[in-house]
């Protein structure tokens, strides 16, 4: 299994313990949610915590039966302290991996350092191309004619993190940003699951800050 700089890598014969974090709409949440009920992806979601209340993401949760909380960061004295008690929640449901679907929130160093489990993060552009919020309009606004989305492993950086797989998506000349973002959004849906299933399943390798996919998977 693929892990963050410290972890040492491991392989385990179960299926992973997963956490979700996302902040909002949830649609990848659900495309995660979906493949795992279809058996096409071999993790259990444990848990799905939002930074902020009354999200899509927390409904789709607890319509699948699975439990959510909230670290909303005003209800901590600072955003460290937000972070430690999510660390919590996740050692307190035994999370192995980390999946984070429109999370809005830059994880601090110290919790990717802490954290002893790949963290995964999927990016509507073709890292390292417009990291950062508005991708699609930092797309639109460079005038490049091909843009699409990454999906990676989180590190201390900035959507900086090795990539894992990417999908390349066309920029037409009548898009708006919203036009863009829906057409790349039906290709995150494809490939967050496909990158989870091909690093859980061991078909994913790290060499350096290259990860050499082993045999890409058709479901
Ligand atoms: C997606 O475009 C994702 O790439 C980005 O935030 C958006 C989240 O959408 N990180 P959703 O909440 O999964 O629908």
């Amino acid at each position: 299994m693929l892990c963050n700089g410290q972890c040492r890598t491991r392989r385990r014969g179960g299926i992973l313990r997963t956490a979700v974090l996302a902040s909002g709409r949830g649609s990848n949440l659900q495309a995660l949610l979906d493949a795992c009920s279809n058996g096409s992806l071999p993790i259990e979601i444990v848990g799905v915590g939002s930074d902020q209340p009354g999200t899509s993401a927390l409904e789709r949760s607890q319509a699948a039966g699975i439990p959510t909380r909230v670290f909303q960061v005003s209800d901590y004295p600072h955003r460290q302290a937000q972070e430690e008690d999510i660390l919590i929640w996740m050692r307190e449901y035994r999370v192995e991996l980390l999946l984070l679907a429109g999370y809005m929130k830059v994880l601090g160093p110290q919790f990717i350092r802490q954290a002893n489990f790949p963290v995964l993060n999927i990016h509507p552009s073709l890292l390292p191309a417009f990291p950062g919020l508005h991708a699609q309009r930092q797309a639109l606004e460079y005038g490049v004619k091909v843009s699409g989305c990454t999906v990676h492993l989180v590190d201390e950086g900035l959507d900086s993190g090795p990539i894992i797989l990417q999908e390349a998506v066309p920029v037409l000349s009548e898009d708006t940003e919203e036009s863009l973002a829906q057409r790349i959004l039906e290709a995150e849906h494809r490939l967050y699951p496909e990158a989870v299933r091909l690093m859980v399943l061991g078909k994913a390798e790290r060499i350096g800050r290259r990860i050499q996919i082993l045999q890409r998977e058709v479901v």
